[in-house]
């Protein structure tokens, strides 16, 4: 347990503070004052963490990076220099920033390391990506045993050069590990040597973003480059999202760095996160036409459906990242020529239908930035299963600047939750096996086995 522990009398307000930071009381003086735990289901009405990394205002639809509004963010600076504000607290200078860049493509980090290379083919080519980029990050800690606490001691992260190098492993080689990824699901075998990566000078080490091109898709044009820069951007955080909390959980029992951010891209890939915006995707084809919009949503009504890409935890209007990601779709449809794209007009729709319908706007269901990502991506000739890629490209910054806060806060504990228990306390005598009756029978192999022998 970290040394000393926040004495709790809520949050001395900060002279610079953008907005006065609400007073949690900590459950465990309510509890010893009395009132009882409380049954919290999906952990919507508990503050877990203390961060000042990102703001959210739900009602409002407000989203602030190190309190720069993100619209200011995604429509001025790169990718690069966000995940630098996220992790080390300010926009870095120029110089900051190609240093920055020269580090993490340097091939020492940015190369993978062979037995990662060996994870990644070791999977048939029909393996979702999500599942190969789970293996493979927590695969990296092999690399780096001295980066390891199991390994090289629980203190190993609290050198800060430790925690550098953990940064410039993930971040260096999270563009190449992708690209290796969709080339290897793409069918086209191990194409990518490790002597892609090669070694740049100072000032012209490429972006993050570049580097995942250059490395996949080399003839991308700029345009779409741009426009994947600042979908990372828009994805680099979003407070204790479901996958962030996944890795600060884990950073809490101390494992290493490469398997807690693997459990945030395990959490990521699921269908109600960053798994969405492949399932807008399959929705939108599976809706075929505008004309089918309605009939769709009435059977979202009858709760046959979800409408993917629709609603959220926190905003309870519109996603400030939608409208950007919106505005993004037009550009790059323009661009590649395909602005009669059917998706784009079922979504366009299927949007104003639902943004109309008494149903969606009294639960408050807005398009999430999940709703359009997913028509650029296509738009680029990506395939949905690689979708969620490129969330976890860009999220990585932000797992990266949570788990190091996590580290120096001084509330960090290990997570161990309570339950309530709903089961039977008894019978305490165990009967034997010749005693015992046979209740359920639903287990497939019972019904055939037990039926046959009956
Ligand atoms: C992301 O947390 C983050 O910050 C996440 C994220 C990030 O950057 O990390 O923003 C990224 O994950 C965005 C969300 C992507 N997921 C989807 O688009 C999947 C579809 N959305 C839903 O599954 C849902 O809206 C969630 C999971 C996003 C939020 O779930 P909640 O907060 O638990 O909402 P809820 O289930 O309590 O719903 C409240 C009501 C319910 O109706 P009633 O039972 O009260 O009548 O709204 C309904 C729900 O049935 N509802 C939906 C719906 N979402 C909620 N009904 C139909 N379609 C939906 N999508």
């Amino acid at each position: 347990m970290p040394e000393g522990k926040r004495s709790f009398s809520g949050f001395a307000p900060r002279s610079k503070s953008l907005v006065p930071i609400p007073d949690a009381p900590k459950a465990a003086a309510l509890h010893a004052a009395g009132i009882p735990k409380l049954y919290d289901p999906g952990l919507a009405n508990t503050v877990a963490y203390l961060s000042s990394i990102t703001f959210l205002d739900g009602p409002s639809g407000i989203l602030r990076y190190r309190g720069y509004p993100i619209e200011a963010l995604a429509s001025s600076v790169e990718f690069d220099e966000v995940a630098y504000l996220l992790l080390y607290k300010s926009l870095p200078s120029l110089r900051q920033l190609q240093a920055f860049r020269v580090f993490l493509a340097d091939p020492k980090v940015a190369r993978l390391p062979e037995h990662v290379s060996a994870v990644v083919r070791a999977f048939p080519i029909s393996a979702h990506p999500m599942t190969i980029l789970v293996s493979a990050l927590a695969s990296f800690t092999a690399a780096h045993p001295h980066l390891n606490p199991a390994i090289a001691g629980q203190a190993v992260y609290r050198s800060t050069s430790n925690r550098a190098e953990a940064v410039s492993c993930v971040l260096g080689a999270l563009p190449t590990l992708a690209a290796t990824i969709l080339q290897h699901t793409s069918g086209e075998g191990n194409g990518l040597q490790r002597s892609n990566v090669k070694s740049t000078q100072c000032s012209e080490a490429p972006s993050y973003t570049k580097r995942f091109f250059q490395l996949a898709k080399p003839d991308t044009p700029t345009v779409l480059i741009d426009a994947l820069d600042t979908l990372l951007i828009l994805h680099a955080d979003h407070e204790q999202n479901c996958s962030t909390a996944a890795v600060r959980h884990l950073t809490s029992s101390g494992v290493d760095v490469f398997s807690a951010l693997s459990s945030g891209v395990a959490a990521l890939y699921g269908p109600l996160h960053g798994g969405a915006c492949e399932a807008v995707v399959h929705m939108l084809e599976r809706i075929g036409s505008p004309n089918e919009v309605i009939n769709f949503l009435q059977r979202v009504k009858d709760r046959k459906e979800l409408l993917m890409g629709f609603g959220h935890r926190v905003y309870k209007t519109y996603d400030p990242r939608a409208r950007i990601v919106r505005k993004l779709v037009q550009s790059v449809l323009e661009h590649v020529g395909d602005s009669a794209d059917p998706l784009i007009r079922v979504a366009t729709t299927l949007e104003r239908a639902a943004l109309d319908d008494e149903y969606f706007v009294s639960r408050k269901l807005y398009p999430n930035v999940d709703f359009y990502s997913g028509i650029i991506y296509k738009a680029m000739g990506i395939n949905p299963s690689f979708f969620g890629m490129f969330f976890a490209l860009g999220r990585c910054a932000g797992w990266l600047a949570h788990w190091m806060e996590y580290l120096d806060d001084p509330d960090r504990r290990i997570a161990r939750p309570h339950q309530c228990f709903t089961g039977i306390l008894g019978p305490l005598k165990v009967p034997s096996i010749e005693e015992r009756k046979e209740y359920n029978m639903f287990n497939p192999w019972e019904k055939e086995y037990i039926s046959a022998k009956l």
